[in-house]
């Protein structure tokens, strides 16, 4: 495996790739966890060569969030990706990705808005640029995205749909189902923040989801679903909800009632001073 942090260096190591067959590329900002090597391996089953990149993005972090609490592993990160078989690691500097002078912003309307761009205000516009810079400088045949972050690839798929990028073309983002712990909480490089008592509590949210997901199949009433898990999840121990709503899977429009659509039951709580995300898909009933 190939590790590096400058953008020649790279281009040149991926061009030598392509001559090889397909590359897949997998963006992480690191602390990796069995949720980001699913996506290696599935990235491994898409396309010949791998390319993992890990940049903690400080564009998509808010003022008052945790860009220099976040968890730095490179050479643990660095062990796991050898052993899943990547061909190239890009963990790029501060530097190389944002020269001084860097001007250029990518901003989604529409899909970025609500939910956790109206908790983390300019989020979605740090994460669809860096992204877009990461598809420019790799140029991959697919991409993969995890689930979890069901709003993120909303974004991404808008983004790429939007710009007409080729590679990825929309079509080659890949969205792989979330990977949870035993117990069902989704694995999360900031669960690494909980205390052991709220690391237990934790799970309250996605028994009291899978129950509200369970109700409105069966033809609940939205609304009234919606307050009994909000209760639910603070009975569990979570101090605050961010957010608990039912939405349209792909353009993310609220529901106040099911249409015959794919939809989303997507939550943010927080529990200590951790904010939790989690979605479940929702059947039309
Ligand atoms: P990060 O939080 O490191 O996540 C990297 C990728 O792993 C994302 O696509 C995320 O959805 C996926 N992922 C995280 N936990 C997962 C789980 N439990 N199951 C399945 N997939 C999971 O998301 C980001 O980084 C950044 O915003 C990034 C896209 C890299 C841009 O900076």
């Amino acid at each position: 495996m190939q590790i590096l942090h400058a953008l020649d260096p790279l281009r040149n190591a991926v061009n030598a790739l392509r001559g090889r067959g397909t590359v897949a590329l997998v963006p992480t900002m690191g602390a990796l966890h069995e949720g980001h090597l699913t996506l290696v391996r599935q990235a491994r089953q898409q396309a010949e060569s791998v390319v993992v990149s890990i940049f903690v993005n400080p564009l998509q972090f808010g003022a008052n969030e945790d860009l220099d609490a976040y968890p730095r592993q490179l050479a643990r990160d660095s062990a796991l990706l050898e052993a899943e078989g990547v061909d190239i690691l890009w963990a790029p500097t501060v530097d190389a990705m944002y020269p001084a002078g860097f001007a250029t912003s990518v901003s989604v309307a529409g899909v970025s808005e609500g939910l956790c761009g109206a908790a983390r205000p300019g989020h979605f516009d740090g994460v669809a640029t860096v992204v877009c810079k990461l598809f420019n400088q790799v140029l991959p045949d697919v991409a993969l995205f995890g689930e979890k972050d069901w709003q993120q690839l909303a974004v991404i798929r808008r983004m790429a749909r939007d710009l007409d990028l080729s590679r990825p073309c929309a079509s080659a983002i890949l969205g792989v189902p979330t990977v949870r712990e035993s117990d069902g909480l989704a694995m999360s490089s900031r669960n690494a923040y909980l205390s052991a008592e709220d690391r237990a509590r934790a799970v309250a949210l996605p028994r009291a989801m899978k129950t509200a997901v369970a109700a409105i199949e069966q033809g609940a009433v939205v609304a009234e679903v919606l307050a009994q898990l909000r209760e639910d999840i603070v009975a569990g121990g979570f101090l605050s909800i961010d957010y608990a709503e039912l939405r349209d899977a792909d353009d993310l429009t609220a529901l106040s009632a099911p249409g015959g659509n794919p939809m989303r039951l997507i939550v943010a709580a927080r529990i200590g001073s951790t904010r939790l995300i989690d979605n479940m898909p929702v059947s039309p009933p």
